[in-house]
């Protein structure tokens, strides 16, 4: 763009950050319908990652939408700049070592793919929770499912607008399946690893 100039190369780097921090940043990027767990799961992430001493942030769909996001609705192109700024402030998030972990539905492989080429794909883990419908729906703990049913909400995701499954996602999580305790376990066996900062880097 024309007279601007970035000024990152003055700024202390990543992994000066990271080196502060004694860990890696990482993104872990939720994806699943409205209902199927991915906040839970977030919240019980970010509490063990935070016991073992790691830095994280998460950003969740409701928080932001309404703050940076508070003039967006749910057609396909406001879910794409929806996400395409959650992936842009997850950035500075994981520049600054920072283990950043999203919570979107981000209902199509277009979507995710933009929001891994923004972080980078060395820094992005995609985790699906792939709760059934049938089972956000029985739960539906906001009560939207309902109302999309009665057509009081338009383009609901899962009833009348598509969700398109993660074709290799790095993990897949069904919470009708499994506790709450053992996802958050799989995730850190995933995750632990690649936030660790090897020895020579001290
Ligand atoms: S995304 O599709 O753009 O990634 P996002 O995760 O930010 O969605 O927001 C989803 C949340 O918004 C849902 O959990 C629900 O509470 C609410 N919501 C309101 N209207 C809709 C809708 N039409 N489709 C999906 N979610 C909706």
């Amino acid at each position: 763009m024309e007279h601007i100039y970035p000024i990152f190369d003055k700024m202390l780097s990543r992994a000066d950050k990271e080196s502060l921090l004694k860990q890696r940043g990482l993104m872990i990027w939720f994806t699943g319908l409205s209902g199927s767990g991915k906040s839970t799961i977030a919240i019980a992430l970010e509490r063990e990652l935070q016991n073992r001493g790691l830095l994280c942030r998460i950003l969740d769909g409701d928080n932001i939408r309404s703050g940076i996001n508070n003039n967006l609705g749910f057609s396909e192109e406001d879910r794409v700049e929806n996400i395409r700024r959650i992936a842009e402030v997850g950035k500075l998030f994981v520049d600054t070592g920072i283990i950043t972990i999203a919570a979107f539905i981000s209902p199509n492989n277009r979507l995710r793919e933009m929001a891994a080429n923004i972080i980078g794909k060395n820094d992005f883990v995609e985790v699906y929770v792939s709760t059934p419908l049938e089972e956000c729906e029985r739960r539906d703990v906001k009560g939207l499912y309902a109302k999309a049913r009665r057509g009081e909400i338009k383009n609901f995701t899962g009833i009348s607008a598509p969700f398109e499954e993660p074709a290799h996602p790095d993990l897949s999580l069904d919470t009708s399946k499994l506790s709450l305790e053992e996802s958050v376990m799989e995730l850190l066996d995933l995750i632990i690893p690649r936030v660790t900062l090897s020895m020579e880097k001290y």
